[in-house]
């Protein structure tokens, strides 16, 4: 039997590969794809979400619509990364046949996660805006979901948008600090840490069979590398999103280590860190596993077997 799984991104050039990956795999059963405001506005992470589904033939996958802001804060949009489509131009003149579902997309994930108790899977790959409020409208759904994973906050290493903080917490730390603090038996974190170390290159590229699917992920991706070695000095881009799907489909990719991790809401320098309490110097439960390593080449292999299925 196939895992259920909700997909919850702000699509995104990492997370329409992170889609592609989800879909491609066949492990799943994708009981939606739900949206929030992130790297670009609901409406384009919505409307990019479709594209990706037609790009794969896969416009039956319900897509909901959830928050177009974060809890309090104003939306921070990442377009010098993901470019004014969020999609790097790559799907500009595709036709927007999908249109969304009905429904909020925090709702959808209670009535889910209710409906299947213990059977559901979250993967979010955005700011975490959307499990931030299902929880505040029922916070007895951390006794019913199977697990959540999501891409996000850095542990060992600096930032990619402040010097401290990693992009999807920085964008909504009151959401994320909601989703630390819920419960959940089991919450994964897939920071910076190793998703820095998932870098995509050429030669990855190159490997993708279907002529569609490899030109959308060396033209989306195109700008973002440049960037990524302007930058970092690497030739690559980081697969951020694709791997928190990996880690979902196979848990071996990583190790983890148990921690409690908070969010800094209230600092010049550090808004928006996550920061994780290493040497237990706070005496606190710990609350989240972080992934600490991994299998870099284990992971590209899986994409790309994955993605030539
Ligand atoms: C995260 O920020 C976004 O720009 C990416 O899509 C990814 O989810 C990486 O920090
Ligand atoms: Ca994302």
């Amino acid at each position: 039997m196939k895992r259920k799984l909700i997909l919850d991104v702000d699509t995104g050039i990492d997370d329409a590969i992170g889609i592609i990956l989800a879909v491609k795999s066949r492990q799943f059963e994708i009981l939606g794809i739900t949206t929030v405001n992130g790297n670009v506005s609901l409406e384009s992470a919505t409307q990019n979400t479709c594209k990706v589904l037609h790009l794969l033939d896969e416009e039956d996958i319900p897509v909901i619509k959830g928050a177009n802001a974060p809890l309090l804060r104003n939306s921070y949009f990442e377009h010098a990364v993901h470019g004014q489509d969020g999609l790097g131009g790559a799907l500009l003149d595709a036709p927007i046949k999908k249109q969304p579902d009905e429904g909020f997309a925090p709702d959808f994930m209670i009535n889910s996660i209710l409906s299947f108790s213990g059977e559901v899977t979250l993967v979010l790959t955005g700011p975490l805006t959307n499990l931030a409020l299902a929880l505040k409208k029922c916070p007895e759904i951390v006794h019913h979901v199977k697990e959540v994973i999501f891409m996000g906050g850095v542990v060992q290493g600096p930032g990619n948008v402040t010097p401290t903080a990693e992009y999807n917490v920085y964008v909504d730390p009151e959401a994320a600090k909601l989703v630390l603090d819920a419960g959940f038996a089991s919450l994964t974190q897939v920071g910076l840490d190793v998703t820095r170390k998932a870098l995509l290159t050429d030669e990855h590229i190159s490997r993708i069979e279907n002529g569609e699917l490899r030109e959308f992920v060396d033209q989306s991706t195109a700008d973002y590398r440049k960037r990524y070695f302007e930058r970092n000095r690497v030739s690559g881009c980081a697969m951020h999103d694709p791997l928190a799907v990996a880690v979902a489909l196979n848990k071996n990719l990583v190790t983890t280590e148990k921690y409690y991790c908070d969010v800094e809401m209230k600092s010049e320098l550090c808004d928006g860190q996550l920061v994780c309490d290493i040497q237990e110097r706070l005496g606190k439960r710990t609350n989240l596993q972080v992934c600490t390593t991994v299998l870099v080449e284990e992971f590209f292999d899986m994409f790309l077997s994955i993605v030539n299925s």
